[in-house]
């Protein structure tokens, strides 16, 4: 069995690099954290938020869950995206999904995996809504991958629907969301192009002010 040892002989060689490179990025962290982009992703281990972006800790929030989902009623995912808008003031969130996600695969299945098929019915929500847009896919795989794609652009509608989300626009906070997916075959990110930063691209439904002009 793999001990636990070896990870805080990593921990150390780790912090003595960056201080080699950086005296006083610690004592700075210390002080304060500014990041400016908020990160919705995967628990999977192999899409790690700060590595697949090259940023360092300090940089970005993270939050992290099965299949990177924004529901409405999860108090942990919505304290960190308050924490993250209102206090941390980010200005972007990414909501990153990434292809072959297990949970996805999880959902699409007839079969019974425990508790978490509480929480990945909410993704079989967005594949019934959705079925004839996956006729043309000719395999499982290729199914699964496209709904990791829809599952990102519900999510992001999911993020904009939110209170928080709103709020911060309504007082001006500059703030955008997005949809990215991630390929864990070969490492790159691709920006859906679903983003948002002002309620009018919000269906009326949803907003949570009156808005004048165009939807
Ligand atoms: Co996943």
């Amino acid at each position: 069995m793999a001990s636990t040892k070896k990870l805080f002989e990593n921990n150390i060689e780790w912090a003595e690099k960056i201080k080699a490179e950086d005296p006083l990025f610690f004592q700075r962290l210390a002080q304060q954290q500014s990041p400016e982009y908020l990160w919705i992703g995967c628990s999977d281990s192999r899409v790690p938020a700060n590595e697949i972006v090259g940023l360092l800790p300090g940089e970005i929030f993270v939050h992290r869950n099965v299949a990177n989902m924004v529901i409405h009623t999860d108090l942990n995912c919505l304290s960190v995206i308050q924490y993250a808008v209102a206090v941390l003031r980010v200005k972007h969130i990414i909501v990153c999904g990434h292809y072959g996600c297990g949970g996805v695969a999880a959902a699409l299945r007839p079969e019974r995996h425990g508790l978490i098929d509480n929480w990945l019915r909410h993704i079989k929500d967005i594949y019934f809504r959705s079925q004839e847009e996956f006729t043309a896919c000719v395999d499982e795989a290729e199914r699964i991958d496209l709904m990791c794609e829809y599952n990102v652009v519900e999510q992001v509608a999911n993020v904009c629907h939110t209170t928080i989300v709103q709020d911060a626009w309504k007082r001006g906070q500059e703030l955008m969301v997005h949809g990215w997916i991630y390929s864990i075959r070969d490492g790159v990110l691709r920006d859906l192009e679903v983003s948002f930063d002002a309620p009018e691209q919000v269906p009326e439904v949803y907003r949570q002010y009156p808005t004048a002009g165009r939807r």
